[in-house]
């Protein structure tokens, strides 16, 4: 996420001036008489689609902002309850079942919600993955708990199991095939 931020925030004053000159310059070339109807109505698409493409570097640039790591009380058993809502249209159509086991009044974390909800989202979407690969009926289950001084999440799936646990802290490791894309994304 931040490298896209970067990548984006690069980008946008170049692309902002430019974006800015084509529609500049087709608005001047509508309000030019010389210029025929037929060729008015393809200045118009131009103007319609260069101002979608505006808002879509916009878009992306708030979806990847950089923002500084936040440091607040964090009820974890709410952003789990997020991060599955997020997926659970997903989860329901494709046959993959949730349980939450969640222990009552939990204390609050001091956290980040926004970063957190991005880990249990990965993780929580690993499990779908391996769920589906398995090809049996996908279950996964999710708790939660005090142990003393911390607070525990378990997540478990019923998938094909990790096959080299002791790389999964990799950032390059992946059993995925190159470019399978995730389309909720
Ligand atoms: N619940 C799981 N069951 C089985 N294997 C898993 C599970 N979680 C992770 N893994 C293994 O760890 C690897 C690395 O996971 P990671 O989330 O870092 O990348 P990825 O899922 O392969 O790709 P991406 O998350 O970018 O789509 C996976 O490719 C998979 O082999
Ligand atoms: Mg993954």
């Amino acid at each position: 996420m931040a490298t896209i931020g970067r990548l984006v925030s690069g980008c946008r004053p170049r692309s902002k001036q430019s974006l800015a000159a084509i529609l500049g310059f087709t608005d001047l070339l509508l309000e030019n008489p010389a210029i025929p109807e037929t060729a008015r109505e393809d200045l118009q698409i131009i103007l319609h689609e260069t101002q979608r493409t505006k808002d879509i570097v916009q878009d992306l640039l708030s979806f990847a902002r950089q923002r500084p790591v936040q440091r607040e009380l964090v009820q974890l058993n709410n952003v789990l309850r997020q991060t599955i809502k997020l997926r659970s249209y997903d989860f329901a159509s494709h046959g993959v079942e949730v349980t939450e086991s969640f222990e009552d009044d939990l204390a609050p974390a001091l956290g980040d919600a926004q970063q957190l909800q991005q880990v249990f989202l990965n993780i929580l979407n690993n499990a779908y993955d391996a769920v589906q690969e398995s090809g049996q009926r996908g279950h996964i289950a999710i708790s939660t708990k005090r142990d003393g001084d911390s607070l525990e999440v378990a997540i478990s799936d019923n998938g094909t199991g990790i096959t080299d646990p002791q790389r999964i802290f990799d950032p390059f490791y992946t059993t995925k095939q190159v470019g399978k894309a995730r389309d909720w994304a």
